[in-house]
């Protein structure tokens, strides 16, 4: 398997988000993984309701002070789960990410946890639900590769795609905090990390 450029290397630019190819290896990876499964525990994966009533198709849990949450009222965060539980604590070898690549000082209000199974797809969008847009939303990538896809600050417009690989981290700020994004498709089963397929997107975002 070709491995990404890890730890050291500069970050690639797609249109101001800068992307880390293959910042976590597999051993990392896999704890991660280890980790998701005890949120997922406490937390379970479920599927948000769009504000005009669809079910979205990818599953969605959170960890942190806030998740984020969906339905016919609208996008927001809560500081619940649906089940009425708080969220559980956002683990310890997601944060460190976040501590080497935004702040040591600021740590996320929110992991926001996506899985995408077989034919799951995420449209454009903006991550704009957040009170403070001055922190960049760290994105990290696990499992099947996704094709990412960035527009500009603006809805329509050309766009461009690049495909996501297990352990790819983005850093979405500054002038590309609310770029649009999204993801086309996934290559399901295309990769080992999760033995039944799928992809994880996880996001961390502070909110207020
Ligand atoms: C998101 O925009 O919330 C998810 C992005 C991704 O899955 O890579
Ligand atoms: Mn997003």
């Amino acid at each position: 398997m070709e491995t990404g450029a890890g730890k050291t290397s500069k970050p690639l630019d797609l249109r101001g988000v800068k992307v880390h190819r293959g910042y976590l290896d597999p051993v990392e990876q896999a704890q991660i993984v280890a980790r998701l499964r005890e949120v997922v525990a406490a937390a379970p994966l479920f599927s948000p309701q769009t504000p005009y009533g669809k079910p979205m198709s990818v599953k969605m849990t959170s960890a942190g002070k806030y998740g984020w949450f969906s339905d016919r009222r609208g996008y927001r965060y809560v500081d619940r789960h649906p089940s009425g539980t708080p969220w559980p604590p956002i683990p310890e070898e997601i944060l460190a990410v976040w501590r080497e690549l935004v702040s040591t000082e600021r740590m996320p209000d929110c992991c926001l946890v996506n899985f995408y199974g077989e034919g799951a797809r995420m449209g454009l969008h903006r991550d704009a639900d957040e009170a403070d847009f001055s922190w960049p939303v760290l994105s990290i990538s696990l499992g099947d590769e996704g094709r990412f896809r960035v527009g500009g600050l603006e809805r329509g417009g050309s766009t461009e795609s690049l495909w996501l690989e297990s352990g790819d981290v983005l850093v979405m700020g500054g002038a590309a905090r609310l770029i649009y994004h999204g993801v086309d498709k996934i290559r399901f089963g295309a990769s080992a990390l999760l033995p039944q397929g799928g992809r994880i997107n996880l996001t961390l975002r502070v909110v207020d």
